[in-house]
């Protein structure tokens, strides 16, 4: 598809472009005018979007791969120019139902989840310190807010994100780098495509891109949506321990 007007001279760069939420917000972008570069491993999803826009430019890359990342990094830049935004998105999410705890499944998380971004950000923070200018959103949940059923694998990855941007956020402040964190509710994708139970306020794909842009255009450092329900999970937060776990009993039927 190819943009008659482009509204925007801005080069995006999103990992995690082969589904769910990462794909919607790379089509959102392309469709205002974005240059988008977008990373996978599936390489027949970036070549499905290179079809369809012109201003896509697909890499295929594994995120746990530092190397690799930082190579898809400059070739990004080499094909559009400068990174202006950068959205840390790709992610996976194995539910833990039982008390059989597989280490290589958590680690998996960890790396893809965490050290994905910090790989990231790795190669990101010095291009962006040396232009003084750039913009960076990491893609958390509210899940790594306070410990929920089945998320004991994935919630910790989630949990690293948010102290990882806080913990950078003065740094990127003073070298005049916007550092965001988002934290989606319920998104239907692949992801969650494996949950069994009742999952409230669960928004489509496309929905919460369009929340991301708009968090994105704020001056919040944490972005959190959809509304009541992270509401609700932000008063789940601060309450003592005994009420959390008896409202989690209550709602989700954890004995
Ligand atoms: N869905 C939700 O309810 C929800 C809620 C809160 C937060 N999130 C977060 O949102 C992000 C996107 O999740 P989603 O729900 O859209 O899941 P999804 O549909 O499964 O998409 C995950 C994306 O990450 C990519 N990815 C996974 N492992 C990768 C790796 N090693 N290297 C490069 N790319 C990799 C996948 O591409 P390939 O498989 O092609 O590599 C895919 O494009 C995740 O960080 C997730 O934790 C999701």
């Amino acid at each position: 598809m190819t943009i008659k007007n482009p509204t925007q001279n801005i080069h995006a760069f999103i990992t995690g472009v082969s589904s769910g939420i990462g794909r919607a917000l790379a089509e959102n972008m392309l469709e205002q005018g974005y240059r988008v570069s977008g990373i996978a491993r599936r390489k027949a999803a970036l070549k499905t979007l290179a079809a369809k826009y012109d201003l896509f430019f697909g890499i295929t890359c594994d995120v746990t791969d530092s190397d690799m990342l930082a190579d898809a990094i400059h070739q990004a830049e080499h094909r559009h120019g400068a990174i202006h935004q950068a959205i840390l998105n790709a992610g996976t999410y194995v539910p833990q139902s039982d008390l059989s705890l597989d280490p290589v499944l958590f680690r998996q998380q960890m790396d893809i989840n965490y050290m994905g971004q910090v790989n990231a950000l790795a190669a990101l923070l010095p291009l962006m310190e040396s232009r003084q200018n750039g913009h960076i959103v990491l893609i958390s949940s509210v899940a790594g807010w306070r410990g929920l059923p089945l998320a004991a694998s994935y919630g910790p990855t989630k949990s690293a994100s948010i102290s990882l941007a806080e913990s950078l956020y003065f740094m990127c402040r003073q070298n005049k780098i916007k550092l965001q964190v988002i934290c989606p509710g319920f998104v239907e994708t692949e992801a969650t495509a494996q949950n069994t139970f009742n999952m409230p306020m669960i928004m489509t794909a496309p929905q919460a891109a369009n929340a991301i842009m708009k968090g994105m255009r704020s001056s919040k450092f944490m972005v959190s949506f959809p509304f009541l329900f992270a509401l609700s999970l932000k008063i789940l937060r601060i309450i003592p321990y005994r009420w959390y776990f008896w409202l989690m009993k209550r709602t989700t039927g954890q004995r």
